[in-house]
């Protein structure tokens, strides 16, 4: 019999991990169902014979470079945990940064607000639960995507977000929004990190982009203007080197106040600008 102590001290077979003990204690909390300080509570728990195979499992699939998302079915996003599967992006810590500026630009009164390319509902569902009095409508174009997205508003009981359909605006009926939100695709297919780390195993309509990553939030920023009410704000998020090209999508999109906005590790992240009063 193997203790939880043992268990967590098997970084060593997750060479290719730059988080190897905390994978190690994410995976093993969940696989027993408690809660990553439990392990520190109880370190001489024995694992049964099933709980120690499921165990070897998951980490021989950790070694192969399956996420650790992926393996426990479940990520943390603005405190919301989420479903997560193989249909799109992991949510990410660095677009709690487009949440944070969304619930600063516009005030708690009720709102209208689209998210397009919603995945897991990450960034709709972050804004409904801050948010009770916005309508919420989130669009995405991959149904399992679709699906899981429901399932996590369904699970976290926000009844002001509802979940369509739509290839970018294209199935959006006209009306306006106070406030556009997107995280799309916008890595360039030549992208070397695409072949690194978590990313293999997430789809590539969920990360990459045409001309160099820019082409979707082209479209999104050109459409937009038709949907946004006066004074009302688009927000992309977008890699740390493209706030320039995105600033001039934006001015040829007609948007005005336009700015870029850094993350914590001073780079350019996201890109607001809002259409003219
Ligand atoms: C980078 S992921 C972001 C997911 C989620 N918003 C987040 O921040 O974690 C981009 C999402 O856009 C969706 N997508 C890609 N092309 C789309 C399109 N033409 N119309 C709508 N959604 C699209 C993908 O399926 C994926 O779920």
């Amino acid at each position: 019999m193997t203790t939880v102590k043992q268990n967590l001290s098997r970084g060593g077979e997750l060479p290719g991990s730059d988080s190897a003990r905390l994978d190690l204690e994410v995976l093993l909390a969940h696989l027993l169902g408690r809660s990553r300080t439990w392990l520190y509570t109880w370190p001489e728990y024995e694992l049964s014979e099933n709980e120690q195979r499921q165990f070897d499992d998951l980490l021989i699939r950790r070694a192969a470079g399956e996420p650790v998302a992926h393996l426990t079915g479940e990520r943390e996003f603005w405190s919301l945990s989420l479903q997560v599967d193989a249909s799109t992006l992991i949510p990410r810590p660095d677009t709690e940064l487009l949440v944070e500026t969304a619930l600063a630009l516009c005030p708690a009164t009720p709102q209208r607000v689209l998210d397009l390319g919603t995945g897991t509902g990450a960034i709709a569902l972050a804004l409904a639960s801050e948010r009770p009095a916005w309508q919420l409508l989130a669009a995405e174009k991959s149904p399992r995507a679709l699906a899981l997205a429901e399932r996590n508003r369904s699970n976290l009981g926000l009844d002001n977000v509802r979940i369509v359909e739509s290839d970018w605006f294209a199935q959006i009926p006209p009306q306006t929004f106070d406030l556009i939100v997107s995280n799309p695709p916008y890595i360039d297919a030549a992208d070397p990190h695409l072949d690194e780390g978590d990313v293999r195993f997430e789809p590539r309509s969920a990360l990459v982009a045409g001309r160099e990553g820019l082409a979707d939030i082209e479209v999104i920023a050109a459409a937009a203007i038709d949907y946004l009410a006066p004074g009302g704000w688009l927000i992309v998020e977008h890699g740390w080197q493209q706030a320039p090209a995105v600033r001039v999508i934006f001015e040829d999109a007609g948007l005005v106040s336009i700015e870029s906005r850094k993350d914590y590790g001073d780079r350019e992240r996201l890109t607001l600008g809002r259409r003219q009063c």
